[in-house]
């Protein structure tokens, strides 16, 4: 694939953990961008996730249907027999052990996967847009999910540009995701600033501290403007998992004990709860092995309902409905102090009252790897939290008010700017795409 730059239109595209965009430059500096048609309307964030099915042909024959973005998640949901839906595929880029996987007897590479995705993305825009997309700004995080080393994401790129390339694109260029978030914010201003961005998604939080504004653009931006990137591979999945730690596992068993002969002892292994913290993982469950534990279980157990309620979940294959009703809390915890976690699907029936502080404390490590991970970027660069005018804080994750006070406490209020949490990163890959264009002519 060609690494040159290319002659417009200016595309960008995020292709994000749990949610992608895609912005085209439609007149100078001008972004619009692809909305996707849902049952209830139509949506600026293609869910990424794809869904796979397995359905008779008229001959009898079985063919694999595959649907993404928010048709996958409306397919998965009305089929009597359920497939396979996969999500967060991104965060499975930098490991080399995670080739691929097999589905109704087929094996399918990651890249393969993840670039179904991206090819219907590229479909929607194209109809949309009236227009053949094969060029694009492709958005990267500074540190991807399990990245250890900057190899590890040079390894995830080249899988993602691999996949790009398998979804019909010529040439890719990656931008970090929150420089592209400040490209975005950098549209607003009529001044320059020193700003911060933190992008808090699904999989990764990411910083960078950079100049800009009209004043940079016009004199030519330097490698002197950005002051740094840093980032972690934690975000909005990793509180997910917390929740359904501290407040689900408990209500299905996981502090429950079991009489065995004169001792008491834990009711059900804890492997089988660490499952239901990746809610894809539950599909994983429903074997015998599992279905012998938790039937001996809960003959033994001293709370046997919770058993059967975790059994209930597994055999019903419960996993996605449960992963939505723990973001449902999770949101509801970013608006209010305290909220229900309601979870009623097939036999399940909870209710769990929880507060605000309480989850604050299950997320409290996490938030503190952050934390260090700003100030570690602040150190490094030399620049004192005085010095930052503005901070620009994005992604869906940055509605967690816990998250906002790292910053609050840094910077004060006052100096904090939110907005476009979900299409910044899109709208700010393609004003790069329109720049790179504009001051690297093509050869
Ligand atoms: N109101 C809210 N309160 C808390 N979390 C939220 C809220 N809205 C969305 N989220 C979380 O934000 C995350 C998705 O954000 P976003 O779409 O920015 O991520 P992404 O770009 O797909 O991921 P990444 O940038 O890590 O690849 C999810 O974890 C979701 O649960
Ligand atoms: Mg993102």
């Amino acid at each position: 694939m060609r690494e040159t730059r290319y002659q417009g239109p200016a595309i960008g595209i995020d292709f994000g953990t749990t949610n992608s965009s895609l912005a085209v430059i439609t007149g100078e500096s001008k972004v619009e961008l692809a909305s996707f048609p849902t049952s209830g309307g139509s949506t600026l964030s293609f869910r990424s996730v794809l869904y796979l099915e397995q359905v008779k042909k008229a001959g009898g024959a079985k063919q694999t249907l595959s649907k993404t973005g928010p048709t996958a998640v409306e397919h998965y949901l009305e089929a009597e027999e359920k497939g396979r839906l996969i999500q967060s595929l991104k965060s499975y880029l930098p490991s080399p052990t995670l080739t691929g996987t097999e589905v109704f007897g087929r094996r399918y590479t990651l890249e393969e996967l993840v670039s179904r995705i991206l090819s219907d993305l590229r479909g929607h825009a194209e109809l949309q847009f009236g227009m053949p997309i094969r060029h694009a700004t492709v958005g990267r995080p500074v540190r991807f999910v399990g990245a250890e080393t900057e190899d590890d994401d040079a390894y995830a790129v080249s899988r993602l540009r691999d996949a790009f390339t398998m979804a019909g694109f010529e040439s890719v260029d990656f931008e970090m995701e929150p420089i592209a978030a400040a490209y975005s914010y950098e549209s607003t201003l009529d001044h320059d600033e020193l700003i911060l961005i933190g992008d808090f998604g699904g999989g990764t939080s990411d910083f960078s501290l950079l100049n800009v504004g009209p004043g940079v653009r016009r004199r030519g931006r330097t490698s002197k403007d950005l002051l740094g990137n840093s980032g972690v591979g934690l975000a909005g999945d990793a509180f997910d998992a917390r929740i359904v730690r501290k407040l689900v596992s408990p209500a299905l068993g996981s502090d429950s004990y079991a009489r065995s002969l004169n001792k008491t002892l834990p009711a059900v292994p804890a492997w089988i709860y660490a499952n239901l913290e990746r809610w894809h993982y539950l599909s994983f469950l429903r074997t015998r092995n599992v279905s012998e534990i938790l039937k001996s279980a809960r003959l033994r157990a001293l709370e046997p309902e919770k058993i059967e309620a975790l059994t209930a979940l597994i055999e019903e294959d419960l996993g996605y409905q449960l992963h939505q009703a723990v973001q449902q809390v999770k949101f509801e915890l970013s608006r209010s102090t305290s909220a229900e976690f309601r979870f009623r699907d097939g036999s399940m029936d909870l209710r769990i009252p929880v507060t605000r502080s309480e989850f604050e404390e299950w997320i409290a490590e996490d938030r503190s790897v952050i934390e260090r991970c700003v100030d570690s970027l602040l150190e490094s660069s030399g620049v004192g939290s005085h010095e930052v005018d503005r901070v620009f804080l994005t992604g869906g994750s940055s509605f967690v008010p816990a998250v906002r006070r790292i910053f609050a406490s840094r910077f004060g209020e006052d100096r904090i700017q939110t907005g476009n949490e979900f299409t910044s990163v899109a709208r700010g890959l393609a004003l790069r795409a329109e720049e790179a264009m504009m001051t690297a002519p093509i050869q």
